[in-house]
């Protein structure tokens, strides 16, 4: 066992530090403020090959393993959470999926674009009336002919503002419930695709989400992902990718928030002397770390097992449960420390506190990464109890 990071690792970090530095760190503030999709920046992520990492050199990625992959959306989200949403969810939802699942003709033509950055890529599962209960889908994809007419509305699909591909969920045959559905890689500049404006947030406001409406949406069998009735299956495995990318955002929310509340104890004093020397704060900063360094350890433990190709679904969910409650408790610290300066619009760490909510949402709640780590441990506990 070697818990230190390989050198190609190390330069992946050390290349998205100085590009997060040098061109992101700079409006990072003002691009949340103004709620305003930072394109140049996305596109010059897409030169650098952060925007299909894992996916082939042939088919327009950058062909790194899935801890470079954690490592670089840790480095962004440590500054920008919403650069890394953008990021995660083009990586792990889209490029992931079609890679996958995808025929050799669908990777040439729907994953060499977004994954070499190009355009960007999309997720659509979630729906008005139903989120965690993600079976349930009411979108329907009529077969007529050789073609599906799809007829539906989908909510909160993160980067669906500004993609050209979204892989759709919808219902093919109802009766089947989860058997039922299929995935489709839908073009949002073919008729019968309707986008919402972007949603008001509470946090990753320069990562826009919106609603995509269809109505009779026209999908030939070409662009259908795997076979009718594989798609549940297919939006499972896809997320099992996400909630890694999302741990590893979670982890980098909280490191940047302990960075600023680290920096803050050495400057600022109280009672005649500075914070860092209160046993208090120094409580915090020990706490802080300790949950950091977990939680990247279950993040990479997760990507290391990705890449492996073993089965790491409930480390996926295991890594997201503990990395976005560690964000969540870490910016929240990381305000206590600050005073009230922490609780001003001008200042970073109020941002990635109010960015560390939505870890512990999406792509599954906090509630839903339990319930597929219990189903895993009864599994497991079954199995051990047949077999004496
Ligand atoms: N990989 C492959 N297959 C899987 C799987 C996995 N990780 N998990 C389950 N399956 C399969 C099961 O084996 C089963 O297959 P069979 O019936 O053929 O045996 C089938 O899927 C159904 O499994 P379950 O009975 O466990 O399904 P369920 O209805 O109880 O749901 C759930 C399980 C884990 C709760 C699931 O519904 C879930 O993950 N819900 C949350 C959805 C979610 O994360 N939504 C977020 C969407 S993306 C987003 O947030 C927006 C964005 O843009 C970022």
């Amino acid at each position: 066992m070697d818990f230190e990071l390989k050198e190609e690792h190390k330069m992946i970090r050390d290349m998205v530090r100085d590009f997060v530095k040098n061109e992101i760190a700079p409006i990072a503030n003002k691009i949340d403020e103004e709620e305003t999709f930072p394109e140049e920046t996305v596109k010059k992520m897409g030169e650098l090959g952060l925007m299909g990492m894992e996916i082939p050199e042939e088919y327009g990625g950058a062909g790194m393993d899935s801890v470079s992959y954690a490592i670089a959306v840790e480095e962004i989200s440590r500054v920008c959470p919403s650069h890394g949403v953008i990021m995660s969810v083009n990586n792990s939802l889209y490029c992931y999926g079609v890679y996958k699942f995808g025929t050799e003709e669908q990777k040439k033509k729907y994953l060499v674009p977004p994954a070499s950055g190009e355009t960007i890529g999309a997720f659509s599962l979630t729906e008005p009336h139903t989120g965690s209960d993600a079976s349930n889908l009411k979108t329907l994809a009529k077969k007529v002919g050789n073609e599906y007419v799809i007829n539906g509305k989908k909510v909160w699909v993160t980067n669906g503002y500004h993609a050209k591909y979204v892989l759709l969920f919808a219902v093919t045959e109802p009766e089947k419930k989860h058997h039922g559905i299929t995935c489709f890689i839908v073009d949002t500049e073919k008729e019968g695709v309707i986008k919402s404006q972007p949603e008001k947030k509470l946090g990753i406001r320069a990562a826009y989400s919106c609603e995509l409406t269809f109505e009779d949406y026209k999908a030939t069998e070409a662009e259908r992902l795997g076979n009718e009735g594989e798609g549940f299956k297919i939006a499972m495995t896809i997320l099992d990718a996400g909630r890694m990318g999302i741990a590893a955002q979670a982890v980098g929310i909280a490191q940047g928030a302990f960075e600023l509340a680290t920096k803050y104890t050495l400057e600022r004093e109280a009672f005649g002397k500075k914070l860092y020397e209160h046993q208090a704060i120094q409580f915090y900063l020990a706490d802080m770390r300790t949950r950091i360094e977990a939680a990247r350890l279950l993040t990479y433990k997760a990507a290391f097992l990705k890449q492996k190709g073993v089965k790491y679904s409930e480390w996926s969910s295991m890594a997201k449960l503990f990395a976005s409650e560690t964000a969540m408790w870490v910016t929240d610290k990381a305000i206590q420390i600050h005073g009230s300066l922490g609780y001003s619009r001008e200042h970073d760490v109020q941002r990635l506190f109010r960015a560390a909510k939505v870890t512990e949402i999406y792509e599954g709640t906090s509630e839903i990464q339990r319930i597929v780590i219990a189903r895993n441990i009864i599994k497991e506990m079954k199995k051990l109890y047949e077999e004496g």
